[in-house]
């Protein structure tokens, strides 16, 4: 189309758009339908789309609801990156993820020279960091849309915007206080759905860039949580997964506060839904009051993510996390004396600036302790614009290594022997697939969240069973439905 008559529809698009959200958006979901469905009439084929998640499940929610919104456009899933959108949802939570993301991008420059109505878009929390756009418009100038995590609610009116010109579209805030509800969302599983119940930090771990690209702690109203869960179990929703960078300090900034135990205990309410899980917890925030309602919980997962980060109380205070080892320790006696089935995961990092053995040996002790199911480690990843990152005393490489690799064998032991600890017992589990190992078992997912695999038919998938661990095969189990 001409330039001239491009814009002239673009501002009487734009001229008719409702201002109040999310109407908003609806009508900008119908006006890029309309474009999408004059340019697959003229290619004389659907048009297809590609969406890659990079990083947490806050990320995954969010990959859903902008899946949800292509689709209602009019796009049609592909099953690679050779399509006419691809969409990079990103994290920059640590050095790798934006290195990956950079050379994903290269690759998807050859493909867009080969198809001449390829799209490329990226958002998600890389692109709130100001470095990584200049970048993006001076070295990947074939990129079209580029915005961030604060309006990403916007997306069917940037859609519409790209769609309508040939320029690359870059649309970031620094901050915002508002929450859009209902808006279209596409779950990848239908038994089980991530809900999103905060947005944002205030914690400012010292190593952490999240509070700067994901803003200021926002609770959503609890009426909203509800109401998107209620919605969900009538859809067919089993479990929800509810989100939130310290869920234990939900409610506090609402005009009527409530607490996150008052929360989950509204939500066990709720007829139907079968279970609950949530992620994630700061030690420093979990409350007597939650052990409290997971213990009584019939709903609530026995599986709580409790991040240590370090078992040293020198490097926590660094770290600004608020909570020493004592603390931590005593709190992790807590949960296990209320919830004694209780699985316990986490994350560390290995290697924060003026780490020593002493502090290092100090996270093996808590590792030995604890005896979590699942320990993820990461080797510390200086941020830009963080505390940490001017920190003069960072770890030779070469240490840190060999520290990682120390404490993942640890890790691994422990979480072996952890695991093992229901054999032979029979347990609920919510078959979620086909076994993507073993031809013609199922896999379900216990309140543990470990997995077992069974022989069964696949129409169990989604539903609630018990089933026998009859052999630990380290950290799943193979079983038999009873
Ligand atoms: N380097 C390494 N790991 C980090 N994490 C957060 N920031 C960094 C960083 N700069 C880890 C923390 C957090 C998890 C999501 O990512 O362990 O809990
Ligand atoms: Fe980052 Fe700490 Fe906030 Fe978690 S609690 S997102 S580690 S600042």
């Amino acid at each position: 189309m001409p330039n001239q008559e491009k814009r002239i529809e673009e501002s009487e698009i734009f001229k008719n758009a409702p201002l109040e959200e999310p109407a908003r958006q609806y009508y900008f979901i119908e006006q890029a339908r309309e474009l999408v469905k004059k340019q697959s009439e003229e290619l004389g084929r659907p048009l297809t789309f590609c969406c890659v998640t990079f990083g947490c499940q806050m990320n995954a929610r969010d990959s859903e609801k902008l899946t949800g919104i292509l689709e209602q456009v009019g796009y049609v899933t592909s099953e690679d990156e050779n399509a006419d959108f691809v969409l990079y949802n990103t994290c920059t939570v640590r050095e790798n993820a934006n290195l990956r993301v950079y050379g994903r991008l290269g690759h998807l420059h050859s493909l867009k020279n080969k198809n001449p109505h390829m799209r490329i878009g990226l958002c998600g929390c890389m692109m709130q960091e100001s470095h990584v756009v200049e970048k993006i418009k001076k070295s990947y100038p074939f990129v079209d849309l580029v915005f961030g995590t604060h309006n990403l609610y916007k997306f069917p009116e940037l859609l519409t915007t790209m769609l309508l010109n040939n320029r690359m579209i870059v649309d970031i805030w620094k901050e915002t206080d508002q929450i859009v509800e209902d808006l279209p969302a596409d779950r990848k599983y239908p038994f089980k759905s991530g809900v999103n119940i905060m947005f944002g930090c205030n914690n400012f771990c010292s190593y952490c860039i999240v509070p700067y690209v994901r803003g200021r702690e926002r609770s959503r109203e609890p009426k909203a949580i509800i109401r998107e869960i209620e919605r969900l179990v009538a859809d067919g929703v089993k479990e929800v997964m509810l989100l939130g960078q310290n869920v234990n300090s939900y409610g506090k900034t609402l005009e009527h506060p409530i607490t996150f135990a008052e929360l989950l205990e509204e939500i066990e309410k709720i007829e139907g839904l079968e279970r609950v899980r949530f992620m994630t917890s700061h030690p420093k925030d979990l409350s007597d009051e939650l052990i409290a309602v997971m213990a009584k919980s019939q709903k609530i997962c026995h599986h709580l993510h409790l991040p240590l980060q370090s078992g040293s109380s020198r490097i926590l205070k660094e770290m600004n996390r608020r909570y020493d080892q004592e603390r931590y320790l005593n709190l992790v006696e807590k949960i296990r004396g209320a919830v004694p089935d209780i699985s316990l995961t986490t994350d560390i990092i290995v290697g924060f600036p003026g780490e020593t053995e002493e502090d290092f040996q100090e996270t093996l002790k808590v590792v030995e302790q604890v005896g979590y199911d699942t320990a993820f480690t990461f080797i510390y990843s200086k941020r830009s614009g963080t505390p940490a990152a001017s920190m003069e005393n960072q770890v030779p490489e070469d240490v840190i290594k060999d520290r990682f690799d120390r404490l993942l064998s640890l890790v691994q032991e422990k979480g072996r022997q952890a695991s093992s600890r229901f054999l032979g017992t029979v347990q609920e589990v919510l078959v979620e697939e086909k076994s993507r190992t073993a031809p013609g078992m199922l896999t379900g997912r216990m309140g543990q969240n470990l997995l077992v695999h069974f022989p069964g038919d696949p129409s169990l998938i989604g539903e609630m069973i018990p089933v026998r661990l009859n052999e630990c095969k380290g950290f799943y189990y193979i079983g038999e439905k009873i």
